[in-house]
């Protein structure tokens, strides 16, 4: 597996409502999100689903995201703030070795980790620090670019979740990826 992170102006790219033709980002998170909720996205880059996730949790909820690029906070920061939704958004720069969220041990219902496990130094040590963050019985969706991640890389990283107790529980359909909503044991 590749650790190359994406570059930052790939960030414009990712976050343009043109990739709504291909992935609508309210259909893909709307069944695991309800108001009130905490959730969590490492690597949102700008913000494609942030936006969206923000609008789910409503003014009594709030959306952690994490990445380890500042242009991409910037950016991210720029787009929550132009939609209002600033206030119910923590946007996180991370450390280089973790994802600073020990802060939040116990508290997240609801993981969305799309199209960013593949850049990380350790799929294992993601999965460990994002399981610790959730609730028992909290969800992830798990989603991989399908062009550049084999599927056997993914499979690797399901196998990496299981360790740290998260196991697949569906197997949800979204294009151009390969895709699986893991459950945290305990409830
Ligand atoms: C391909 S982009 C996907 C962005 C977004 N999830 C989406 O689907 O539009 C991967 C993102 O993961 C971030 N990233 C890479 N390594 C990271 C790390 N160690 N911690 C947090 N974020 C990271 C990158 O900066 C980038 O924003």
């Amino acid at each position: 597996m590749g650790h190359r992170i994406c570059p930052w102006w790939l960030g414009y790219v990712l976050a343009s409502p043109l990739r709504r033709l291909l992935q609508d980002p309210v259909a893909i998170t709307k069944p695991y999100i309800r108001e009130g909720m905490t959730v969590l996205e490492p690597g949102p880059g700008m913000g494609f689903f942030t936006r969206e996730m923000a609008r789910q949790v409503g003014a009594s909820g709030r959306v952690v995201a994490v990445d380890v690029q500042p242009r991409m906070i910037a950016g991210l920061k720029r787009r929550l703030a132009r939609a209002g939704l600033l206030e119910r958004t923590e946007a996180r720069l991370a450390p280089p070795d973790s994802l600073g969220v020990q802060d939040l041990q116990g508290k997240v219902d609801f993981v969305l980790a799309m199209a960013m496990v593949h850049e990380m130094p350790s799929s294992s040590r993601f999965f460990a620090e994002v399981a610790e963050a959730m609730k028992p019985g909290a969800t992830l969706l798990l989603a991989e670019p399908s062009g550049h991640v084999k599927k056997d890389a993914f499979e690797a990283e399901l196998q990496d979740a299981a360790v740290a107790g998260l196991e697949v529980a569906d197997r949800p359909v979204i294009r151009r990826s390969w895709a699986a909503l893991l459950k945290k044991r305990g409830q």
